[in-house]
């Protein structure tokens, strides 16, 4: 199948040369086209122009397309007249396979208690991890799928997701299948990381060493025999796992080959973003709490520094210096952290917004944020993130709009006229 995007007013975020992640200052760069075109067949993006190279055979030869020229072929043309095309938001961090939700502790926030106080009360994670204990595999997988749906309306088409709310063998591999049965089921690109150190479940409390050893040698050896997560993470910091518990989870589950991508630095400077780059972790998220050392140790490594903006909104918290990250010459991604406590929503829309007032991103640096740099700290940018020949054809048209900028400026309105996923209308 062959389907044209012609007349759009802007193509935003084309790589003539894919890159996988963009740093430092490039961050404030980015490439459109306007007038343009966008060329796919069947999954993939083929080409892309202004609209008067169209008519160039170069242009249509690209396609198994055998008509003399790609406007007298038989192909599903969409007209975007004033309107953009974007590459669609990668949310390289999410927990969206939970049971219900927690608008009660949202409750006892609003009257003053803060996300540790709740957690130490048994509420918070437990709480979930308990609800998700009592709900089927069956019903936790509707519940999940709705939340996919709605991220997809919203303009993502890749998603990570985290287990943690099971926190037994049993619950954890429960969240893993249900993860695994999203990503046959839905057209999104789904990467899926094991955190069954994501709080000590209450019948461990006091025995912090021994839920560890749990972890290691009954959780990861199950999920690794059942391929279920592709990256391993563990939430290092102040009142959740140490340093040292953090460093034996990881090699334990880089033994399997699951990569490190860690929750760090959100409560304290825990050490968890060290930690994450002595083990070439893909990501180390949150980042609440970053200094001049732990610049220093992203300097030079892989590791995507992940700013969550809509955590920290929604609990009001100390703000990570993105532009000192930046400033430094750091990449930057932004994402959605989508689950009950801390952050209930996909919105990656939203997301750009509280990037650019919050922490006072430019819309250029943002829209990288969301989009590449997401894509890099899941492991797909080689298939995604961007507007790239050979890419996966996942992209949103927007609805008629003044410029890209209006996008993150609006930041209550729906944009988004037409979703493609792998060259797919939604
Ligand atoms: O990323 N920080 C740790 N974990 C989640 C919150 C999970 C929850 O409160 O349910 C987060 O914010
Ligand atoms: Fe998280």
């Amino acid at each position: 199948m062959i389907l044209l995007i012609k007349n759009i007013k802007k193509l935003v975020q084309v790589e003539e040369q894919a890159v996988a992640k963009i740093s430092g200052a490039d961050m404030a760069k980015l490439a459109t086209i306007d007038n343009a075109f966008l060329l796919i067949e069947d999954e993939r993006i083929v080409n892309f122009g202004t609209m008067d190279e169209l008519t160039n055979p170069s242009v249509w030869k690209m396609t198994s397309c055998k008509a003399d020229s790609l406007l007298n072929a038989d192909i599903k043309v969409i007209d975007a007249t004033g309107q953009m095309v974007l590459p669609s938001f990668c949310d390289s961090h999410t927990h969206i396979v939970y049971a219900g939700s927690r608008e009660i502790e949202y409750i006892d926030k609003i009257k003053g208690l803060s996300y540790e106080e709740i957690a130490a009360r048994g509420g918070g994670i437990l709480n979930s991890a308990k609800l998700l204990r009592e709900t089927s595999e069956d019903e936790l997988y509707r519940q999940s799928m709705l939340r996919v749906e709605e991220m997809i309306s919203m303009g993502t088409a890749a998603v990570e997701i985290k287990s943690g709310y099971g926190l037994t063998p049993e619950s954890e591999l429960k969240m893993l299948r249900v993860i695994k049965r999203i990503r046959e089921n839905s057209p999104m690109i789904i990467k899926s990381t094991f955190l069954g150190a994501h709080s000590i479940p209450a019948e461990y409390r006091g025995r912090q060493t021994e839920y560890v050893d749990l972890v290691i040698s009954e959780m990861i050896p199950q999920v690794a025999a059942e391929e279920l997560a592709d990256y391993i993470d563990v939430f290092c910091d102040k009142g959740f796992f140490t340093v040292e518990d953090t460093d034996r989870i990881l090699l334990a589950g880089m033994k399997y080959g699951m990569r490190p991508k860690i929750h760090a630095n959100e409560l304290d400077y825990s050490g968890g973003i060290q930690v994450g780059v002595k083990y070439d972790a893909l990501s180390v998220d949150h980042l609440e709490f970053v200094g001049d050392a732990e610049i220093a140790a992203l300097q030079g490594s892989n590791t995507m520094p992940t700013v969550l903006p809509g955590a920290a909104f929604f609990l009001n918290m100390e703000l990570s210096p993105v532009r000192k990250m930046m400033n430094a010459g750091l990449p930057v991604a932004l994402a959605s952290d989508y689950n009950p406590g801390s952050s209930p929503s996909g919105n990656m829309k939203f997301v750009m917004s509280l990037g650019c007032i919050n922490y006072k991103m430019t819309p250029e640096e943002v829209i990288n944020a969301t989009t590449i740099n997401t894509a890099y700290a899941m492991g797909i940018s080689d298939v995604a993130g961007s507007i790239a020949r050979g890419k996966f054809a996942n992209v949103y048209i927007t609805k008629n709009i003044p410029s890209y900028e209006f996008l993150p400026y609006a930041y209550g309105s729906n944009l988004i006229d037409k979703v493609i996923i792998k060259g797919k209308i939604q």
